[in-house]
């Protein structure tokens, strides 16, 4: 096996889409491919019965030819050009999202096909990749949008939220279940019967951090859709848009040390950084790591092999590392192979799929 390689462990994924159905059976698990689409975990999630989660054309397209048809497809991207919303629409896709008065503005065409999604900013805080700095329909645009949609005859579907990716904490959950009730009695406040409510991905993976289990995260949810119950509104479609969770714990990204220096501090070049992979560790994202070197501990920092110094990656307390070590990142199965570009010419991880990953050391010994 070549490096940087991503390792994906097939009962990982199986693992974990069960998991989350277990907590929560109400729901339909729409996997957000945005987080690795590799055709083998499509396939295999169809086989569970997953539908899919996309957030631009390509992805309905790309899906489609895998054999999924447009009803087991969810657009939530917000904000999309008016001939994305009518070749999704055109291919079976009627699930969408939308934020603004302006995005509403290009559904006038299809209100009576396109099954509107309003997608609420919801509190972000409790997650290590935020997901609100450009979307979500703040509380005082909800009056404005009800009143267009009931005045143009446009219906509203549902309410969606995204509590940020990664989120460490139910509160999460807790802020977004809230404010999706407040949505919900506000659009029939102005005439609207909402009839889905999805709660987007955020589900959190073991990065080595403290986070709630997904039974934790399920009471808080499936509580209160039961209260809503309790107050007259059982939703007719519940949805859940899980991606890290399902691809990210099932992945190991295997790198090898290309050079090390001592600068201000010690450094190790990696030949999968910033540009090829590991993107995500710009904001804050660390991955377990472990190596093959053996000795004392110290504090190295760890980057990318390119020419570039945004190709900084984090801070990790490792054996001393020599070229030609090898590394192991866990939990990189998520937002690595579907960020790369080739940089420099430094190509993206090559993917594996295995059987089942017993002990992530194991994989020292395929490399080449
Ligand atoms: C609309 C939407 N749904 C689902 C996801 C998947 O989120 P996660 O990987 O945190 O589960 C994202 C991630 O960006 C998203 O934007």
């Amino acid at each position: 096996m070549r490096t940087p390689a991503l390792v994906m462990d097939r009962s990982k994924i199986l693992s974990n889409i069960r998991e989350l159905k277990t907590a929560l059976p109400r729901f339909r698990i729409a996997y957000a491919i945005k987080s690795n689409s590799h055709p083998e975990i499509i396939r295999l999630l169809r086989e569970e019965g997953s539908h899919f989660e996309t957030a631009s054309l390509p992805e309905i397209q790309f899906l489609m030819q895998q054999g999924i048809p447009g009803e087991e497809i969810v657009l939530s991207n917000p904000i999309k050009t008016s001939e994305t919303i009518a070749s999704a629409i055109k291919l079976g896709v009627t699930v969408l999202a939308f934020d603004s008065l302006d995005e509403l503005e290009k559904f006038h065409p299809h209100k009576e096909t396109a099954q509107l999604l309003l997608r609420i900013k919801v509190p972000n805080e409790a997650s290590m990749w935020p997901l609100t700095g450009k979307f979500g329909s703040p509380i005082e645009w909800w009056p404005d949008i009800f009143e267009y949609m009931e005045k143009h005859s446009i219906p509203l579907a549902g309410i969606t939220f995204h509590p940020g990716s990664q989120c460490e904490s139910v509160t999460g959950w807790e802020n977004a279940m809230i404010l999706t009730w407040r949505a919900i009695k506000m659009s029939q406040e102005y005439g609207l019967k909402p009839y889905i409510v999805n709660i987007g991905g955020g589900f959190p993976i073991d990065l080595g951090r403290d986070i709630p289990t997904t039974e934790e995260i399920a009471a808080t949810v499936n509580a209160h859709v039961d209260e809503w119950a309790e107050e007259g509104f059982v939703p007719k479609e519940l949805i859940c848009e899980p991606g890290r969770f399902i691809s990210g714990s099932a992945g190991y990204l295997v790198s090898k040390v290309v050079g090390t220096a001592h600068r201000d501090k010690n450094w190790a070049y990696l030949d999968c950084g910033v540009f090829n992979g590991m993107m995500e560790t710009i904001d804050g994202i660390e991955y377990p790591t472990l190596s093959n070197a053996t000795g004392e501990l110290e504090k190295i920092n760890l980057c990318g092999p390119s020419c570039d110094s945004v190709d900084k990656m984090y801070e990790a307390k490792l054996p001393t590392l020599k070229t030609g070590d090898k590394l192991i990142f866990r939990g990189a199965g998520a937002y690595t192979t579907v960020y790369a570009s080739s940089f420099n010419g430094f190509h993206g991880p090559e993917v594996h799929f295995v059987e089942s990953v017993r002990d992530p050391s194991d994989l020292f010994a395929l490399v080449s």
